[in-house]
């Protein structure tokens, strides 16, 4: 059944329940959406004697039932065989899918199949959300009434993360407990603690104190954006670590909620933290601080034999903590350039016959993943991995894009998906000025539900391999748990259905109907969620005339084009609005008398390209296609800040070619060109620009940055043009000591602005 169906199944039982008896509307609101579910007539009551039967296959999720009833209802709960007026768990062989699960409310019982305590915790999980919201704290009220309901679930993908950084910054084990406690909620089965990097080591190793003397803490932090300039700092000693006591304790935790935690110990790049506290694992033995800014460090351990013994003494330590089948071992962004003039490196090349930086990285990682295979365990890098040669057993995180996934795949390698322009929940989610500030991009909500974690390039079976998608927080720029989970929520719903439900269940205008709805839970469990489902999204439509979309479609939208704010008395949008002239739109979206959504402003440039024809000799990266050609000369200016939006196209090492051709003949004094230049986010603007029209034969070579974003282009040609060409080539690759170093640079480019 589509998600569609559960909607109106909701409003039904609203309407059913209202009239035969007094029970509050039961509202069904599941998130990850079920495989399939079915709302019956009539409920299930839980009054003070329901029992829960229970089966010794599932004892930690009825325990886990149990410990949340009792707190909930304020009693305790016998569980003893019964058939009436009891939620009961069976046993079943005939459910053969990992993890699945069937549920059956009707008056007399709560019936839970499953084969693997796994099944019955997702079970669980779906019961908990079938109770009223407001159980999320203790009410002490019974009964409490239950929708009855046939429900049959399993997951599309056996992996189901989310991972958290606690290098850039630390939160505390209480707050770690309830990010697991909220996974689990959305049947989440894999935390990736990130647990070391440049700017703090966060777990105890005992054989090396000094990573909780030294390496867990940094003397100052970067202030504001990476990007600014200057750069500020606060100058606060700032760090701490968790105790293996406390690690235990997460461990154990997330175990009784079906969570494996995969530790990450970064090598051999972002390792500067612990070469502060031991600079004879770097190749320099220079002393160095604990990293203070954000980015990436030429600090890299060193490929020696002490580096060696070092990190299978840390690993020894970690692998007996976590029982995890995987061990993340890093691998992203390690700078050669120390080991380019390193004697050690150089031998250590030199006595392996390999032959360059790349392949002793590679050769680095692969005894690492000797030595973790040696324990019964596997590694898992971040997709850098694949260069100079794949360990052989390692699995792939995805980040820069899917190219490493189908190489990944295609050579028989398990991948988890966490490619930037869907997983980076670090990024911006609303296109709003007074968003706090984030590491740059663009990654709203829809964009996230409507990931699809499988590459096209890959067949069927290649497509095993894909073991799921992951949501990546990095911290830079998240100092409290309020920060982190305002990033989170609710990108970690929508990522919690790509995840779980299968793609034909999906349907994103059910899932905001259950997000709003969702809302109401997560203020109960105070859950500092994001909420734009109010904002209004605008574009053009093929008439060129602009169109204003909300994602609740029963309120209004109103708006004024005269620059004033609206009110409830202002125009009420019935069409799309057409665009003639320089114009500021405002708008927002009200619910009768009262504005309940922000402020949306839009301002449109009605310059000398807006209508001509456009084309360019590359497509835009898929991730970053903008509005196409097009959107280049719509009148719109992409946001100085979020390089992800609608308006701004992404081009990933290509050199590019645009030409515009006029209605009619033209006289251009100026062009003003906008590229982005993020150099944290490896975002670069070209170092010039080739200028050429059919009736001015030669070139012309530009640029000359004048305001933020902004290129101007003043033209000194006599006469009109009919046309004119720009060629854009790319920055090339990112030379060494800057972030993404050696990578091909990103070229973002948005509107053409002719005068
Ligand atoms: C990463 O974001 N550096 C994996």
């Amino acid at each position: 059944m589509s998600a569609r169906f559960l909607i109106l199944y909701s409003l039904i039982l609203t309407l059913l329940s209202c009239t035969e008896q007094e029970v509050k509307p039961l509202r069904i609101s599941i998130i990850p959406a079920p495989q399939s579910l079915l709302v019956n007539p009539g409920y299930f009551t839980i009054d003070p004697s329901t029992l829960i039967s229970n089966t010794d296959d599932f004892t930690h999720s009825v325990d886990f039932l149990k410990s949340f009833l009792e707190v909930t209802t304020n009693r305790s709960w016998e569980t003893k065989y019964a058939t009436e007026n009891v939620i009961l768990f069976e046993y079943d062989a005939s459910i053969t899918a990992a993890e699945a699960y069937t549920l059956e409310s009707n008056a007399q019982q709560i019936l839970i199949k499953a084969s693997t305590d796994a099944g019955a915790f997702y079970a669980v999980q779906t019961l908990i959300q079938l109770l009223p919201f407001e159980l999320e704290k203790p009410v002490n009220a019974q009964p409490i009434h239950l929708p009855a309901v046939s429900i049959k679930d399993q997951p599309r993908f056996s992996y189901r993360g989310m991972h958290l950084d606690v290098s850039r910054h630390l939160f505390d084990v209480e707050f770690i407990k309830k990010y697991i406690d909220a996974m689990a909620m959305l049947k989440m089965n894999s935390f990736h603690w990130h647990l070391t990097d440049d700017q703090g080591w966060r777990i105890e190793i005992k054989k090396y104190p000094k990573l909780q003397e030294i390496a867990a803490y940094r003397d100052s932090t970067l202030m504001g954006h990476y990007n600014d300039s200057p750069r500020l700092y606060n100058d606060k000693k700032y760090g701490g670590f968790y105790t293996q006591e406390e690690v235990r304790e997460v461990i154990a935790f997330a175990k009784a909620r079906h969570i494996n935690i995969i530790p990450e110990i970064e090598m051999p790049g972002h390792a500067q933290a612990a070469i502060a506290a031991y600079p004879e694992l770097g190749c320099t033995g220079n002393e160095t601080g604990v990293a203070t800014e954000w980015g990436v460090f030429e600090n890299i351990y060193c490929p020696n034999e002490a580096t060696f013994t070092f990190l299978e003494n840390v690993l020894d330590e970690v692998m007996e903590l976590f029982p995890s089948p995987y061990i993340h071992i890093g691998g992203d962004e390690a700078p050669k350039t120390q080991w380019k003039t390193s004697d050690i490196a150089q031998q250590v090349i030199k006595e392996n016959g390999l032959k360059d930086e790349a392949e002793l990285q590679s050769y680095f990682i692969q005894r690492m993943e000797k030595y973790v295979n040696s324990k019964g365990r596997n590694i898992i890098g971040w997709d850098e991995i694949l260069e100079g040669g794949l360990a052989p057993n390692a699995t792939v995180m995805s980040w820069r894009g899917t190219a490493g996934a189908v190489e990944a795949a295609k050579a028989g390698h398990d991948v988890i998906m966490t490619p930037t322009s869907h997983c980076y929940f670090d990024y911006y989610q609303s296109e709003n000025d007074d968003e706090p500030t984030a590491i740059g991009g663009f990654l709203p909500l829809e964009k996230v539900y409507h990931f699809n974690p499988i590459p096209k390039e890959l067949t069927a079976e290649e497509a095993k391999h894909i073991l799921g998608p992951q949501g990546n927080i990095w911290t830079e720029y998240m100092t409290t748990s309020d920060q982190v989970e305002y990033m989170a929520f609710p990108r970690m719903l929508a990522m919690s259905e790509v995840a779980w439900t299968a793609a034909e269940n999906k349907d994103y205008a059910s899932f905001i109907n259950r997000v709003e709805y969702f809302h109401k839970r997560m203020d109960e469990m105070d859950i500092n969620y994001a909420n734009h489902l109010c904002e209004l999204k605008g574009s053009f439509n093929e008439s060129q005339e602009y169109e204003l979309q909300t994602l609740l479609p029963h309120y209004d939208i109103r708006y004024t084009l005269d620059g004033t704010e609206p009110t409830a008395t202002a125009t009420l949008y019935k069409a799309p609005i057409p665009f003639t002239a320089n114009m500021t739109l405002k708008a927002a979206v009200f619910n009768e008398e009262k504005q309940i959504g922000r402020l949306f402003t839009q301002e449109f440039l009605y310059h000398k390209a807006v209508g001509a024809n456009i084309s360019i000799n590359k497509e835009p990266h898929k991730s970053y296609p903008g509005s196409g050609a097009a959107g280049l000369i719509n009148g719109i200016k992409g946001s100085d800040s979020r390089y992800g939006d609608s308006e701004w196209l992404g081009f990933w090492g290509d050199d590019i070619e645009i030409e515009i051709t006029f209605k009619e003949s033209i006289e251009i004094n100026e062009i003003e060109l906008r590229f982005y230049n993020a150099p944290g986010q490896w975002i670069y603007a070209p170092t010039h620009i080739v200028y050429l029209t059919s009736e001015m034969p030669g070139e012309k070579v530009y640029m000359e940055k004048s305001k933020e974003n902004s290129y101007n282009l003043k033209i000194d040609q006599p006469g009109a043009v009919d046309s004119i060409k720009l060629v854009i080539p790319n920055y090339g690759i990112i030379p060494d000591g800057k972030q993404g170093a050696g990578n091909k640079a990103w070229t973002f480019i948005d509107e053409i602005i002719i005068n």
